[in-house]
């Protein structure tokens, strides 16, 4: 069985995609990976090691002492944080990205990279954003991912690396707590809606983004890769959505399960002005095409599932 690594494997994606991958093959397959030290719990489930993608010789000895042939590059600086450092952003994204582009290629490993709606800008068409467009964003986190996908694109046409991606919408899960996005408020709402019915939104009601359900997100990132390369015109930075909603339209969904919820919003005008440089929704039809992707969860079934999943972990502080 050909060995997987997972970079930036302690994050809101990795925590959820290393144990699919590890049902799917074997637990001793998949090596989880990442800057941070998991707790013991998850370092036994499988192979965990301690690694840093702006080291290209850490990343070059894993790859060899594990003979990995798949490598799926989560470690990333998201929007909000990347805004705080962008000089640390630029270094994580980009020079993470290269180093392992560059060892992909010359240990002939497949790749994934996942790249985001932060991808465009405030001249890219916003709503049903068509698959190829014009994208000058104006984020370092944007340009980041923008320079990604076409350095991914490179290194697929130059030196014929299986290199496929994804631009992700922003990602709801219960499992582990998002890293520092602008969507990161569809997730906060659900812990405070449980504790307190109460939650104070940095965005405004009427922002509409495109958001995804982790289990969608991470099927996705599988069939992705599993797809016929054969059928892919594209390969990479496919758009993908599954819902697209406001926080007012979400906080109307928990009302429907806990009736004395309420919102308010205090602006946070950098994360909101970040959200206006965004898509207020994407065309994802060459996935629908190329891949067959369909989501299944819109923003009823997600509410409904995330309430039950928190409320099993959560107690409303009175
Ligand atoms: N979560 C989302 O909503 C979303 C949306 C679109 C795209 N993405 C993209 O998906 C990828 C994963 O996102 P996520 O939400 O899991 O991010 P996250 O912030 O939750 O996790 C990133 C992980 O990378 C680790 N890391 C940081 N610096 C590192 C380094 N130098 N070397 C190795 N690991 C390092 C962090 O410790 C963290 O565990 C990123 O590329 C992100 O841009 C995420």
């Amino acid at each position: 069985m050909d060995r997987i690594l997972v970079t930036g494997a302690a994050g809101q994606i990795g925590s959820e995609l290393v144990p699919a991958l590890r049902e799917r093959y074997s637990a001793d397959c998949v090596v989880a990976s990442d800057i941070r030290i998991v707790a013991p719990a998850a370092a036994q489930q499988g192979p965990f090691e301690q690694l840093d993608c702006t080291k290209p010789e850490q990343i070059q000895e894993i790859l060899r002492r594990y003979e990995v042939r798949r490598i799926f590059h989560l470690a990333a600086m998201l929007s909000a944080a990347a805004e705080e450092k962008p000089q640390a952003a630029w270094e994580l994204n980009m020079g993470g990205l290269y180093n392992v582009l560059e060892l992909a290629r010359q240990h002939r490993c497949a790749l994934f990279f996942p790249s985001s709606i932060g991808a465009f800008g405030t001249t890219t068409p916003r709503d049903k954003t068509p698959q190829d467009t014009i994208q000058r964003p104006d984020t370092i986190y944007g340009v980041t991912k923008v320079s990604g996908e076409l350095l991914c694109d490179y290194y697929a046409h130059r030196f014929g690396l299986d290199v496929r991606g994804l631009r992700l919408p922003g990602l709801i899960s219960h499992a582990t707590l998002p890293g520092g996005g602008t969507t990161d408020y569809a997730v906060a709402i659900f812990y405070q809606a449980i504790r307190y019915r109460h939650y104070t939104c940095f965005l405004r009601p009427d922002t509409s983004l495109d958001m995804m359900y982790m289990p969608d997100a991470i099927r996705a990132i599988l069939a992705l890769m599993d797809a016929d390369a054969a059928k892919l015109k594209h390969r990479n930075a496919f758009n993908i959505t599954a819902m697209n909603f406001t926080p007012d339209a979400l906080a109307a969904a928990i009302r429907k399960h806990l009736p004395d919820f309420r919102i308010d919003y205090e602006i946070d005008p950098m994360r909101q002005a970040i959200a206006d440089s965004w898509p207020r929704s994407v065309d994802d039809d060459a996935a629908r095409a190329e891949w067959g992707w369909k989501p299944y969860y819109d923003i009823d079934t997600m509410t409904k599932d995330m309430l039950e999943k928190l409320g099993a972990k959560l107690k409303p502080v009175r």
